[in-house]
C-alpha cells in the first residue's frame, strides 16, 4: 500500500487537497495523512502514521468508527458519512468514509475524507439566531398593531356611549367585572386578554343601530328590538378583519346567548355558547341592572345580586353564576 504513494504527483494532490485526507490499509492501520486533516482535526500525523484508524478517535467515537468500517466491508459501492461536533477543537467537519476496492472487490484500504463546515455551520447558526430576533420583533409589532387596532375600536364605543349618559362606560365596567370572574378561576391568561377585549367591544355593533331606537327612553316595540338584536352580528362584521384568529369575534356574536337556548342569535345553549358570552352575559346584564335608566333608578346591589342567582340554569351558566356570588359577596364586585 505504501507504493501507492510512490507517484510524486497522486501525493502532491492529495497533500495539497483542502479537505482533510487519511488512508488506511484493509485493517484500519494509517498509512497517510494530509496537512489538511492535521489542521482540521487538530492532530500531528507523526502522532498516528502506523496506529490503528481509531486512535485519531475519541474513545467515545471508537464504536461509530468501527460500524463505518464493517458498513463499507459489507457495501463496496457505497460512502459512509458521519457529521462530527468536536467540541473539543472547537469543529465541526464532515467525515465521509469511502473504501478502496481490488477489481475482485475486496476491501483493499479506506479514505476517510473531511470536509471542515465550522465556518458554514457558524454562518448558519447566526443567520437563524438573526432569523429568530426578526420574528421576535415581527411578532411584537403585530401585536402592538393588534392593540393599536383594538384600542382605536374601544375609543369609537366608547364615543357610542358617551353620547348616552345612562350607558357610558358600560363596556369597561363589563370588561372589569367579565376579566375579574375569569381570572378568579384561571388567572391572567392570552384568553383573560381576549374576554376583556370582547367585552370591551361586545356592544360595538350599536354604532349600526338608530340612535332614535339605542336612546329611546321607554319600552322598545318589538320590531325596534329586533332591530336592536342586530346588534351582535353587525359587531362581528365590523371587527373579522381586525380578528384574523377569531379570537374575539364569537364571544361578541354570542355575548346575549342564554344558557337555556331562548337567546340570540343563533339560540346556543349550555356549552355550546362560548365562554366568554357565557361571563359577558352575566357582567353585561348586571351592570346594566346597577346603572340608571331613563325610565328606572338603579336597582339595589342585593336585588341585582338574587336577579343573577335566580337566573343560573336558565339565562345564565351556573357555575359562572358561583363565581359571580363568590366575587359579589366578598366585596370584589359591587
Ligand atoms: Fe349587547
Amino acid at each position: 500500500m505504501d507504493n501507492l504513494f510512490s507517484c510524486n504527483l497522486y501525493r502532491l494532490l492529495l497533500e495539497q487537497l483542502p479537505e482533510g485526507v487519511i488512508v488506511t490499509d484493509a485493517q484500519g492501520k494509517i498509512l497517510f495523512v494530509n496537512p489538511a486533516a492535521e489542521r482540521i482535526r487538530n492532530l500531528k500525523k507523526e502522532d498516528i502514521l502506523q496506529h490503528n484508524v481509531l486512535g485519531c478517535h475519541a474513545p467515545a467515537s471508537h464504536e461509530k468508527v468501527t460500524r463505518a468500517i464493517e458498513f463499507l466491508r459489507a457495501h463496496p459501492d457505497k460512502t459512509y458519512h458521519r457529521m462530527v461536533n468536536d467540541q473539543l477543537n472547537k469543529k465541526v467537519y464532515e467525515n465521509t468514509y469511502t473504501g478502496i476496492y481490488d477489481a475482485e472487490k475486496t476491501m483493499q484500504g479506506m479514505a476517510v475524507i473531511t470536509h471542515d463546515v465550522t465556518e458554514k455551520r457558524r454562518a448558519e447558526e447566526l443567520q437563524a439566531t438573526a432569523s429568530r430576533a426578526q420574528n421576535i420583533e415581527l411578532e411584537n409589532m403585530r401585536l402592538q398593531y393588534h392593540q393599536l387596532l383594538m384600542t382605536s375600536m374601544e375609543a369609537l364605543t366608547n364615543v357610542l356611549e358617551a353620547r348616552d349618559e345612562y350607558t357610558n362606560g358600560h363596556s369597561k365596567r363589563v370588561a372589569d367585572i367579565a376579566s375579574k370572574l375569569y381570572e378568579h378561576q384561571y388567572g391572567i391568561t392570552d384568553t383573560y386578554l381576549d374576554i376583556q377585549w370582547a367585552a370591551k367591544l361586545h356592544d360595538i355593533g350599536k354604532i349600526g343601530i338608530s340612535d332614535l331606537i339605542i336612546n329611546k327612553p321607554g319600552k322598545l316595540t318589538s320590531a325596534e328590538y329586533e332591530l336592536v338584536k342586530n346588534h351582535s352580528r353587525i359587531g362581528v362584521d365590523i371587527l373579522k378583519n381586525l380578528d384574523p384568529g377569531e379570537r374575539l369575534t364569537p364571544t361578541i356574536l354570542h355575548h346575549h346567548e342564554r344558557f337555556d337556548g331562548k337567546g340570540y342569535p343563533l339560540g346556543l345553549a349550555g356549552y355550546a355558547i362560548p365562554m366568554g358570552s357565557r361571563i359577558i352575559a352575566i357582567a353585561d346584564t348586571y351592570d346594566a341592572m346597577r346603572s340608571c335608566r331613563p325610565y328606572r333608578k338603579p336597582i339595589s346591589f342585593e336585588n341585582c345580586i338574587a336577579e343573577i342567582r335566580n337566573n343560573a340554569g336558565k339565562q345564565f351558566d351556573p357555575e359562572w353564576v358561583n363565581v359571580f356570588l363568590d366575587l359579589a359577596n366578598t366585596g370584589s364586585i359591587d
